[in-house]
């Protein structure tokens, strides 16, 4: 072949090719995702476009801007005239039963906003709002630790604290104040309590019967007196940064084995009775002594108490070591526990700073920043 001929066969074959493409990427422009039309004006599917006419209406739908939600309230034969201008506000989202839960949330009241923040963000949880009367929603969308499956449980418990904030209310359900302590709670694994420094125990969170630390050491103070390894450690840098300070202070009761908790416990309900002892001693299972990361300490050998001055510095400094002051005044509401000066818990030193600095009970922390 004589070589112009090559050269205008091959520009030729270009041509057709570019061509091609153009005619391609304009069908794919103008067609409209492969949906049938009835007509060249209507945005609308068919069966859409045929209900709105069994509807009278057509003109109406039809001229007003097309709405995704609109269409397929259509095509399940499920739009209601009376929600027409609220379906035009609300979003269409690949939920189940699009139309109808829709439809039913508007009955209970829902506002078009109020419908777009649930089926985007409570996709899976629609349900339990349908069987409710309409709860004002987007009040708990900035609270972070907002489970809707205590939903109930905090309109409840709001209506019975009408002086707490929604957050409060929150947070206070989640850590489970709405019930007696004891009544619920969940039970940690040996596993679990082992592997996990953070683990939150108080009246909802039990450890087994049978749990026994595995790394329990000695402190130098006594050689009965254990905790674990961490801890103690730990300890012994608190009990020097105290000295240094000039505040001295005594450990007087660290890990406690489930047994010897049963048996203080059961002492203090015969001294005092149950309800008593209740606020200041944990039941066999839900103490943090059977952890072997809490620690009781005095400022001297003769009280079992600390002086003022060395709750303030305790309160100021543990936190450096790695220990929260776990029972601190006027939180007994919230611990279920009176306060308890003498009550130092291990976290480790990141963990400790962050509740030192958030001022927040640890049942509290625990909810809103580490589940
Ligand atoms: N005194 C604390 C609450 C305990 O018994 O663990
Ligand atoms: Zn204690």
């Amino acid at each position: 072949m004589n070589r112009k001929l090559k050269i205008f066969l091959s520009i030729l074959l270009i041509i057709v090719l570019i061509s091609l493409i153009i005619i391609t990427i304009i069908k794919l422009i103008t067609s409209d995702s492969g949906k049938n039309k009835t007509n060249e004006t209507s945005n609308y599917s068919d069966t859409a476009v045929e209900a709105m006419k069994e509807m009278n209406l057509y003109g109406k739908i039809n001229n007003a801007e097309y709405s995704k939600t609109i269409e397929v309230l259509l095509e399940d034969q499920e739009l209601q005239e009376k929600y027409l201008d609220d379906y035009y506000n609300i979003n269409y989202t690949n939920i189940t039963n699009f139309s109808t839960t829709i439809n039913e949330l508007l009955d209970k009241d829902y506002s078009s906003e109020e419908i777009n923040y649930i089926t985007e963000n409570m996709k899976n949880d629609i349900n339990i709002l349908l069987n409710m009367e309409h709860v004002d929603i987007l009040a708990f969308q900035d609270l972070s630790n907002f489970d809707i499956n205590n939903l109930e449980r905090y309109l409840a418990y709001q209506e019975e604290n009408e002086d707490y904030d929604l957050a409060t209310v929150v947070t206070y359900v989640n850590i489970g104040l709405d019930k007696e302590g004891y009544s619920e709670y969940t039970e940690y694994t040996n596993e679990e309590a082992q592997n996990d420094l953070t683990i939150l125990v108080n009246k909802y969170h039990k450890l087994p019967d049978d749990y026994e630390p595995n790394d329990l050491i000695a402190l130098s103070y006594n050689s009965n007196y254990y905790l674990r390894k961490e801890a103690a450690e730990a300890f012994e840098k608190l009990t020097n940064a105290g000295l240094l300070d000039g505040v001295i202070f005594y450990p007087f009761s660290p890990y406690r084995s489930y047994k010897t908790q049963e048996v203080l416990y059961n002492r203090y309900v015969e001294r005092d009775g149950q309800a008593a002892a209740d606020t200041y001693s944990a039941r066999p299972g839900f103490s943090e002594h059977q952890l072997g990361l809490a620690v009781d300490v005095r400022s001297n050998t003769l009280s079992d108490n600390l002086t003022p001055e060395h709750y303030e510095w305790m309160l100021d400094n543990s936190y450096k070591y790695g220990f929260i002051v776990r029972y601190p005044k006027g939180c007994q509401h919230i611990t279920q526990f009176m306060e308890e000066p003498w009550h130092l818990r291990y976290l480790g030193v990141e963990l400790a700073t962050k509740v030192h600095d958030s001022g927040l009970t640890y049942d509290e922390y625990y909810d809103l920043y580490m589940k």
